[in-house]
């Protein structure tokens, strides 16, 4: 029997990568993408799904109580993926109301609806939604900054600092009391920063490619010293695939590549490649690099354990730093410069 699963911000960066993945590993699913294509949403990212029969997009909102509820009933949703969210943590300094309303507001409805269409009573499913599942996509964001050692697991106490990490913290609460509460199937992944081919223009890597092409200045904040870990997206996607569908109820999953680099790492990587790829007329790309006033509240450190996904689900990254920059910068080049 075909199963609808509810991807919501499939539009996404990360979603771009997940629905096309997702659709074509299993046609017996009908992947139904709501997204409210905001800035950060783009239909052109998928175009490989345009003539997939198990794929329907659907434009709209996480927070309309209405159209969620109507999409349930719609298509019998069986399973939900929830990516949608407000993500830029500099948008979310400038104007958090917006982080407040889809990331805390569009998840509580989301979840609201997953328990009203599955459930009969807490700890009660209706007949045959036994197997219903809701997935929430987190952030290692959640748990705070960390010093010059150390890595989140997946028991770190939560102290988010910025505006995003407090609403996706706030979200992945709700998820939890679902679970306590009404006895709701559903699993948590938090993940550390993403990149990839189909992220949007503003963030780190497009940034780097598309100012040292238009021979701009590279704004690097602070001293560049700032350390995230990096997994290359389509690793990401892997693991959620196998957490929706190995992952054990109520749990979360840390998910990162034991990648951490620094922002003037990833500069300078990027840099060399493009000195080779696309070399310029004059000096090196590295020469463009210029350091700008820091972003407040700046978390120095993150870096995730994910030694749980590994030894419980068998997950393991197939690309490290060094292979998938080459993959990112290689797909910038082809499709957007
Ligand atoms: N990018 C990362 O490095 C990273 C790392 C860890 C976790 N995450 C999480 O993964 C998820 C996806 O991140 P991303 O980088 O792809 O984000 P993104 O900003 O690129 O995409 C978000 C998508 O959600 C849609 N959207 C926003 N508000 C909506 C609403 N109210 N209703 C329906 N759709 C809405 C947007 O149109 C967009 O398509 C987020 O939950 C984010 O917190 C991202």
């Amino acid at each position: 029997m075909s199963k609808a699963i509810l991807v919501t911000g499939g539009a996404g960066f990360i979603g771009a990568n997940f629905v096309p993945y997702f659709c074509a590993k299993y046609p017996e699913y009908k992947v139904i993408n709501l997204d409210k294509l905001t800035y950060a949403g783009n239909l052109q990212n998928l175009s490989e799904c345009e003539n997939m029969p198990n794929y329907t997009f659907v434009k709209g909102d996480i927070c309309d109580e209405k159209l969620v509820s109507e999409l349930f009933a719609k298509y019998d949703i069986r399973g939900v993926i929830h990516f949608a969210a407000e993500s830029h943590v500099d948008n979310s300094i400038k104007g958090p109301k917006a982080f407040i309303e889809t990331n805390i507001g569009g998840t509580f409805n989301l979840l609201e609806n997953a328990r009203r269409y599955w459930m009969e009573a807490p700890g009660k499913f209706k007949p045959g939604y036994e197997e219903c599942r809701f997935h929430h996509i987190s952030t290692d964001e959640v748990y705070g900054t960390l010093g010059e050692t150390g890595l989140f697991r997946e028991d770190t106490p939560y102290a988010p600092n910025s505006p995003y990490s407090a609403s996706k913290a706030s979200s992945d609460f709700i998820v939890r009391a679902y679970h306590h509460t009404y006895g709701m199937n559903v699993t948590t992944s938090n993940c550390s920063n993403n990149y990839g081919p189909k992220q949007h223009d503003e963030k780190l890597i497009p940034t780097i490619i598309r100012k040292c092409l238009a021979e701009q200045p590279i704004p690097i904040y602070g001293q560049g010293t700032n350390i995230r870990d990096w997994l290359y997206v389509l690793d990401h996607c892997k693991a959620i695939d196998l957490i929706f569908h190995k992952g054990k109820s109520g749990e979360t999953y840390n998910v990162g590549g034991f990648n951490e680099r620094n922002n003037l790492q990833i500069v300078n990587t990027i840099c060399a490649l493009l000195d080779e790829r696309r070399p310029r007329a004059k000096g090196k790309y590295a020469d463009l690099i210029t350091f700008v006033a820091d972003r407040p509240g700046h978390d120095l450190r993150y870096a995730i354990d994910s030694t749980k996904l590994s030894r419980e689900l068998g997950w393991k990254a197939d690309e490290n730093f060094d292979t998938g920059i080459v993959k990112t910068v290689d797909w910038y080049l082809q499709n957007r410069h």
